[in-house]
């Protein structure tokens, strides 16, 4: 299986954590649809961890706790099927999984088998209780294995969080996507910790093999559970934006039910210019140039685009509004070479321009601008 794209959907883990039921995901599947973002590109369906009973059966397979899930998991998934969506499900390379339910340590052929069943189409694969003795590469692989040979395509999205270096060997598992943060919680301070983890792996995201940054917390404001303090909407458009231009997956994390009422998480996740961006067929890797006035806080990412456009996010993670200043020379394109860009900003839509081979934006306190820029001839 050939993923081409960073994976969009939707996951219970943010705001619902082990109350989960067929009835939530039915209606979020529901929600999905009706709310547009469905149409959008959001495909993906997630029961994160907490779905299935303390004990496997009496022939080693997991089971689907008959309280939360009474029609069981292969109902479920004909159901998210039948509203065109994909079923996601979650499992663990240790014994155990974080929440303390069976992981599919030495049971990964079985689980893959009682997946493919099922009907699912992804699996999130995470890290807790996993054994001291055989490495992480080796557990992923295994896994990895596993799903390709179950018989069906389920996408595998590792979640080892970037420990044990994961950057270095998760390419050889067959992983679709890989976590290379720690769990986000609700509010600014984690949003920026996940984007300055960035600084150390950034080269190393690759297509195929999408760079997870967590799941998304916009619309969250503080409730659920990784709920915090929430995020003001500003913040919301930067975590967006980041997560955008980073080429993650994007996986809302936020109650779908009733979004088409919040019109605010509405525009932010449905911004089409952003997921433009986000989702574009090149994938390529994405660089940071210095720019001037950033500060300590500062970032300017580039990606280069399919078609010979260019997104550029600027980036203010401190607490004051920032003029940053980005020169044309450190993209190669020094006035002597005749062209200049111009950029359109996703969320607001202003224009800009070069002056003196020089882009100059004021950028709010943890605000983020968000450009796709194309090449026009210096006058
Ligand atoms: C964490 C993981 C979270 C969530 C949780 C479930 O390890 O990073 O995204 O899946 O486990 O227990």
């Amino acid at each position: 299986m050939i993923v081409t794209r960073p994976p969009l959907g939707w996951n219970s883990w943010n705001t619902f954590g082990k109350d989960i039921n067929e009835q939530l995901i039915r209606d979020s599947a529901d929600a999905m649809v009706s709310s547009g973002l469905a149409a959008k590109g959001y495909e993906y369906i997630v029961i994160d961890d907490c779905w299935s009973l303390l004990e496997r059966d009496e022939n080693g397979r997991l089971v689907a706790d008959p309280e939360k899930f009474p029609s069981g998991m292969k109902a479920l998934a004909d159901y998210v099927h039948s509203k065109g969506l994909k079923f996601g499900m979650y499992s663990c390379a240790g014994t155990l999984t974080c929440a303390g339910y069976p992981g599919s340590f030495d049971h990964e052929f079985i689980d893959a088998a009682t997946f493919a069943e099922w009907g699912v189409d992804f699996l999130k694969y995470d890290y807790c209780y996993h054994s001291d003795f055989i490495r992480g590469d080796r557990l992923y692989r295994r896994m990895g294995l596993a799903l390709e040979n179950c018989g069906r395509d389920i996408l595998f999205s590792a979640c080892s969080w970037g420990a044990d270096e994961t950057h270095k060997w998760i390419k050889t598992t067959g992983a679709h996507m890989w976590r290379s943060t720690g769990d986000i919680h609700d509010g600014w301070e984690s949003v920026k910790k996940l984007i300055l983890k960035q600084d150390e792996i950034i080269e190393y995201n690759g297509q195929g093999c999408f760079n997870d940054m967590d799941m998304l917390i916009v619309g969250m404001r503080g409730r659920g559970n990784v709920g915090f303090v929430g995020c003001t909407e500003e913040e919301y458009r930067t975590h967006m934006s980041i997560w955008a231009i980073m080429g993650s997956p994007l996986m809302i994390g936020c109650d779908i039910r009733g979004i088409e009422k919040d019109g605010e998480t509405m525009n932010i996740l449905g911004n089409e210019e952003m997921l433009r961006i986000n989702q574009d067929s090149a994938y390529r890797q994405i660089y940071r140039v210095k720019g001037s006035g950033c500060g300590p806080d500062g970032r300017i990412y580039i990606r280069h685009l399919e078609g010979g456009d260019i997104a550029v996010a600027m980036l203010n993670m401190s607490d004051a509004e920032r003029n940053i200043t980005l020169m044309l020379d450190e993209l190669a394109l020094p006035e002597s070479c005749g062209k200049s860009l111009r950029l359109r900003e996703v969320w607001s839509g202003e224009e800009y321009g070069a002056k003196n081979a020089t882009i100059r934006v004021a950028v709010p306190a943890h605000g983020c601008k968000l450009f796709r820029a194309s090449l026009v001839d210096v006058k």
